[in-house]
């Protein structure tokens, strides 16, 4: 019998957290949803990803927009004004070249980064704000990735003024196809005819290629893909011996995805002390952390068309490695 003086137990931790470590690794095959790896030292993980030689897909993006931006402004509000909405917050100098080439146009813009966390919403804000003269930020806390409901909701603009989302930096590629379409048919729902999409993915290419990107030789995305285990022990109390897993990068050639993986290197039994849960592991076992789907020319407008947009004009690197493509709402 419990005493009715006893305090509630307190939940320490995310919910959300333990819900996805409960469902996914009482899973067969155990899996992860990739959005683990973004805690604080992940972010920065992230960032070091961008910089290193074999990540070709930041700096390949990056000099498509730096070539291509003023036309894709252009092509967007084609004798209106634009007003910029990105789903997530700000992909750092990418969106900087974009916004420039809108003040460049309009001398002021609008630029709405749209992401689940405040507080990267704010810096954001004050980067983007005292970085660029003409750009006034508005924030949206949203989550755009789970958000139930069939349309998203952004907010009115005015009637000279056209939407252009941006989804760049091959964030979609994390979705299964099914939900990638369902993503953009969300976000049509949420626009005008005559607003915009801008969607960056990564191509296909050859393995080798493909594959140093997600296992670099430094060995940060190892670190980047172990952090999750780091996060748990903290999160959840978890008992992971991080060096006990391997990270493991594989091309799925049929799925066309890179996919993430860590690999138990011994028969282990990991105790997670918060959530009264102990998960045994098979030498060699592994946990999917993440797809990252590639995509062939042609089918991000495929994609595009599918949800209702015009794909007007796609814009790509000299090796064809990376595209970025316009779909105008129809
Ligand atoms: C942020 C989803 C675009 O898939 O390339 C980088 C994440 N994972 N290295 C990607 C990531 C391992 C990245 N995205």
């Amino acid at each position: 019998m419990t005493s009715a003086a006893s305090p509630a137990p307190v939940l320490q931790f995310d919910e959300r957290v333990a819900l996805a470590v409960q469902l996914g690794l009482t899973s067969r095959p155990k899996r992860l949803p990739a959005w683990l790896f973004y805690d604080e030292a992940g972010s920065r993980l992230f960032d070091a990803i961008t910089e290193l030689p074999e990540y070709y897909l930041t700096r390949t993006e990056r000099g498509i927009l730096a070539a291509g931006a003023s036309g894709m402004i252009a092509d967007a509000a084609p004798g209106a004004r634009v007003r910029i909405t990105e789903l997530g917050a700000g992909s750092a100098d990418k969106t900087r070249i974009l916004l420039k080439a809108a003040v460049a146009r309009q001398r002021r813009v609008i630029y709405e980064p749209v992401d689940v966390s405040p507080s990267a919403l704010r810096a954001a804000r004050q980067r983007i704000e005292s970085e660029i003269a003409g750009v006034t930020v508005a924030p949206r806390v949203m989550d755009y990735t789970h958000g139930d409901g069939d349309r998203l909701h952004l907010g009115p603009i005015g009637r000279d003024e056209r939407r252009l989302v941006l989804y760049i930096g091959s964030s979609i590629g994390n979705f299964e196809p099914h939900q990638a379409a369902r993503l953009l048919r969300r976000v049509r729902a949420g626009l005008k005819a005559g607003d915009s999409f801008l969607l960056g993915v990564d191509l296909v290419k050859d393995e080798a290629t493909l594959l140093a990107a997600y296992d670099d030789a430094a060995g940060v995305t190892a670190a980047f893909n172990r952090n999750i285990l780091v996060r748990l022990n903290r999160e959840l109390d978890a008992g992971f011996d991080p060096h006990a897993f391997a990270h493991r990068a594989v091309w799925n050639r049929a799925r066309s995805r890179i996919e993430m993986h860590l690999v138990s290197r011994k028969a282990q039994c990991v105790p997670f002390d918060a959530l009264d849960l102990a998960v045994p592991f098979a030498a060699g076992e592994s946990i999917h952390t993440e797809n990252s789907y590639k995509y062939l020319p042609g089918q991000a407008e495929a994609l595009l068309a599918a949800a209702g947009f015009a794909a007007t004009a796609t814009w790509t690197d000299p090796c064809c490695w990376f595209s970025v493509c316009l779909g105008v709402a129809v």
